[in-house]
C-alpha cells in the first residue's frame, strides 16, 4: 500500500467519517424498511430501500477514493435502533439534514482547500443526492403525520435511483439526465 501523503490525511479522514455514516445508513434504512412493511406503510418502505440503495452507492464511491488516496475502507456497523416507522424516518430525516447543512459541506470545504477533486467530486454527489432523500423523507413524515392513508407512503411504489451518485427520485423520467451527475435517465435502477 502506498505511503499516505501528509496533504491528504485529513481529507482520508473525512472520508472514512463519511464512509461510516454512509454504510451505517444503508444498514439502518434496510432495517427500517423491514419495519415499515410490518407496520402497513409500503410507501415508506419503499423509500428506505431506495435510499438505502443510493448510500451503498456513496459508500463505494468514497471507498474508491480512499484507496485512490492510500487509505483502507473499513468501518464499523453499529445494530440500528428501530422505532416506529414515524420515528425512523424523522431519525431518517435528521441524519440527512445533518450530511446535507454540516457534514458534506465541511468536507467539501477541506477538499477543495487541498485541491483534491476526486474527493470534493464524491462528497458533492452525496450531498446532493441526500438533499432528495431529506426531501422525500420530509413529504413522508407529513403524509404519516396527518394519517392519509391513500397516499403514496401505503403502498409499496417505485423510485429511481442514479446508479453514480444516488440521486433518488418518485418521478418516472423526472429529467432527461441525471441533474447531479449527468448520468443518462435510462440509466437509473428503479427500486420498490
Ligand atoms: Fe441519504
Ligand atoms: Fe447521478
Amino acid at each position: 500500500m502506498p505511503a499516505i501523503a501528509v496533504e491528504n490525511s485529513k481529507t482520508i479522514e473525512n472520508l472514512l467519517a463519511a464512509y461510516e455514516g454512509e454504510s451505517n445508513a444503508h444498514a439502518k434504512y434496510t432495517a427500517f424498511a423491514v419495519k415499515a412493511d410490518a407496520d402497513g406503510l409500503g410507501g415508506a418502505a419503499s423509500l428506505f430501500r431506495a435510499c438505502a440503495r443510493a448510500e451503498q452507492i456513496h459508500a463505494a464511491n468514497h471507498a474508491r477514493i480512499i484507496k485512490q488516496l492510500g487509505g483502507e475502507a473499513k468501518c464499523e456497523i453499529h445494530t440500528a435502533e428501530v422505532k416506529s416507522t414515524l420515528e425512523n424516518l424523522k431519525t431518517a430525516l435528521a441524519g440527512e439534514t445533518y450530511e446535507v447543512e454540516t457534514m458534506y459541506p465541511g468536507f467539501i470545504e477541506e477538499a477543495t482547500a487541498h485541491e483534491i477533486t476526486a474527493a470534493v467530486r464524491t462528497f458533492h454527489g452525496a450531498m446532493e443526492a441526500e438533499k432528495t432523500h431529506a426531501r422525500l423523507y420530509s413529504e413522508a413524515i407529513a403524509l404519516v403525520e396527518a394519517g392519509k392513508k391513500d397516499a403514496w407512503v401505503s403502498a409499496p411504489r417505485k423510485f429511481y435511483v442514479c446508479p453514480v451518485c444516488g440521486y433518488t427520485s418518485e418521478t418516472p423520467g423526472e429529467h432527461d439526465r441525471c441533474p447531479v451527475c449527468n448520468v443518462p435517465w435510462e440509466r437509473f435502477e428503479t427500486v420498490q
